[in-house]
């Protein structure tokens, strides 16, 4: 592991879903030393572990628990970099005043990640894209910046379609069973989906189709150029707590054996050596039944992407944990594979 110098680091939206995760990711973490917890005026003065007053776990850090929850302004906060876990209304106008007083977002909102200057990123996948960071910060003005990772159910997917890019992709369709994490606290009343499928998520299949496009395009060194595949999605939420589970089927120009699929998948190694990168990033499970949520979400610290049912076609299912490879495992990531390249 490469030896780094700690910044100062803070959550915005500390106290929702994927504010929690962050706090995991960060209470331990060797190269960011938490600093600020940021949230609404409705937990601001609080304690962390009274204003998030509901857990998705038990692990919250005795420190951490005692911090007070500050309002969210750059003016409160003292960091290199903040997380952002904001709705996307909210992360809008937030979101640029943390840049221009010159800190670094790396933001799980979807309110810039289609702005033409903005980098979407998952580092296993296009490291280059963050090549226009110098493009933005000259555009804007800013001294710091906005990167931004893709929606929880992008990066399953994305994660994927890497090792398939030397087949030619040609056309890629997608169905999502989404787990109700993936909407937040407030996200889906549990009268609505125990017993039941939601077949609509808002905007949801609109964000895959194109967040996948803009992930895998060729960055020309002021723009990426989006990948030109077709990407048809049909997204579903599911009762299941967390882990995104997705059906996927690829047209390639190369007509590849499932079994080609599959080293393709065992081979594919990143190897970026940041602390948060599992030691596999696709995990094949060869199981008939495999993978499903309960079993292998948590599979590389939550970090790994699991495949399974390969077949002709090309067919197979990913799974993977949406609020942390889907949301604050992957702006971790973002942020580590920054402070690697020199870029914090
Ligand atoms: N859940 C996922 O799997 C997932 C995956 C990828 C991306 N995302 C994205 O990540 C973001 C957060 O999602 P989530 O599921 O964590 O949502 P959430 O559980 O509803 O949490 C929202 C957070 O934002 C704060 N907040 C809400 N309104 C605010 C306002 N007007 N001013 C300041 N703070 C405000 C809340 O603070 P209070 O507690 O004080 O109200 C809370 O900390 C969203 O943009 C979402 O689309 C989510």
């Amino acid at each position: 592991m490469n030896t780094i110098k700690t910044i100062k680091v803070g959550i915005l939206g500390a106290t929702g879903a994927v504010g929690q995760r962050f706090v995991e990711a960060l209470a331990d973490h060797p190269w960011f030393e938490l600093t600020t917890l940021a949230a609404s005026e409705r937990s601001a003065g609080k304690p962390y572990a009274r204003a998030a007053n509901w857990r998705l776990s038990s692990q919250l850090p005795d420190e951490v628990g005692d911090m007070t929850v500050v309002p969210i302004a750059p003016q409160n906060v003292d960091c290199d970099l903040v997380f952002s876990a904001l709705p996307a209304d909210v992360a809008r106008s937030v979101e640029p005043a943390f840049a221009s007083a010159g800190m670094v977002v790396a933001s799980n909102a979807s309110a810039f990640r289609q702005e033409p200057d903005v980098p979407l990123m998952i580092p296993e996948v296009n490291s280059d894209h963050l090549g226009l960071l110098p493009v933005q910060r000259d555009a804007r003005g800013w001294d710091g910046a906005i990167v931004t990772n893709p929606n929880c159910s992008v990066i399953m997917l994305a994660v994927t379609l890497k090792p398939m890019i030397p087949f030619g992709i040609e056309d890629v369709k997608v169905a999502t069973m989404q787990a109700v994490s993936g909407a937040g606290y407030d996200g889906v009343s549990s009268m609505a989906i125990l017993d039941n499928v939601i077949p609509y998520i808002g905007d949801e299949e609109e964000k895959v189709e194109n967040e996948a496009q803009k992930l895998l395009g060729q960055f020309d060194g002021s723009v990426v150029q989006d990948a030109t595949f077709d990407v048809s999605a049909s997204c579903h939420r599911v009762p299941v707590l967390d882990g995104h589970t997705e059906a996927v089927w690829i047209r390639m120009a190369d007509d590849p054996s499932p079994e080609e699929v599959r080293d393709a998948f065992l081979n594919f190694d990143p190897g970026l050596n940041l602390p948060s990168e599992p030691e596999r990033v696709i995990i094949v499970r060869d199981e008939p039944d495999r993978p499903q949520p309960r079993l292998d979400r948590d599979a590389g610290n939550g970090m790994s992407v699991s495949v399974g049912r390969i077949r002709n076609g090309i067919r197979y299912i990913a799974m993977g944990h949406n609020t942390v490879r889907g949301a604050a495992g992957a702006s971790v990531l973002n942020a580590e594979l920054m402070l690697s390249m020199g870029l914090l």
